[in-house]
């Protein structure tokens, strides 16, 4: 195939971002900070380690090296207390139809994620099968916006990055497409994706015979 998709997890595949919100805001209050909707939507993309770190500037708070380590732990353990309910039916809309498609036509898929959680998730909503490749938080040393994670996926599928579809939700992602010189697709808010190459509110805006015709920049 001349071309490869790559999809992030959080807030494109699945609608697992308000649950990060919920455990970074309850993490936050320990130290008295309000994390708003706003701030949030720097976090989106951003590992475990970075967001944390991001949240407490914000605050202008500091801890020790433990308390920091067993911030990011609870956080991590109350958002996999969300995930543990998940269902097939926090597919977001339109996805499943696109990956099918897709996958029915041969076309490589790689899935390209900040997240240490990315396969446990895709294997609670039954997705894990649909990626040829899973690039996630245990494989990549450099978060988004650095492309390191988006070039290891399109080496994985063997797929030059300029033919490479990235779809991202977030602000770092659409920047570290950008970066690596990928045809970037923005799902969402407008607000913060104004750089992406093409956007769309969901997946069920985005018709097959668009994915076929998009050629490289
Ligand atoms: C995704 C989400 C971020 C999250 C990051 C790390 O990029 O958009 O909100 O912080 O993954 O996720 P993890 O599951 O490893 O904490
Ligand atoms: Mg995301």
């Amino acid at each position: 195939k001349e071309k490869g998709f790559i999809f992030d997890l959080d807030g494109v595949i699945v609608d697992t971002a308000k649950f990060h919100f919920l455990a970074w805001k309850k993490a936050a209050a320990e130290f008295n900070f309000e994390l708003t909707p706003e701030l949030n939507e720097k976090l989106k993309g951003v590992s475990r380690i970075d967001s944390l770190n991001k949240i407490l500037k914000w605050a202008n708070a500091s801890v020790t090296n433990e308390k920091f380590a067993e911030l990011s732990s609870d956080k991590n353990e109350d958002y996999l207390s969300y995930v543990q309910k998940m269902t097939k039916k926090d597919i977001l809309p339109g996805v499943y139809n696109v990956l099918s498609n897709l996958k029915e036509d041969n076309y490589p898929m790689a899935l390209g994620s900040a997240s240490k959680n990315a396969s446990t998730i895709l294997e609670k909503v039954g997705l894990l099968d649909m990626f040829d490749s899973i690039v996630d938080g245990n494989s990549v040393r450099k978060a988004k916006p650095d492309p390191e994670v988006f070039l290891i996926a399109a080496k994985n599928l063997k797929i030059p990055p300029k033919k490479c579809i990235v779809f991202e939700d977030s602000e770092a992602g659409i920047t570290a497409a950008n970066n690596a010189g990928m045809i970037s697709v923005g799902i969402g808010n407008k607000k913060h994706l104004g750089h992406a190459d093409y956007m769309f509110d969901n997946f069920n805006e985005i018709t097959f015979d668009f994915l076929k015709q998009l050629q490289p920049k």
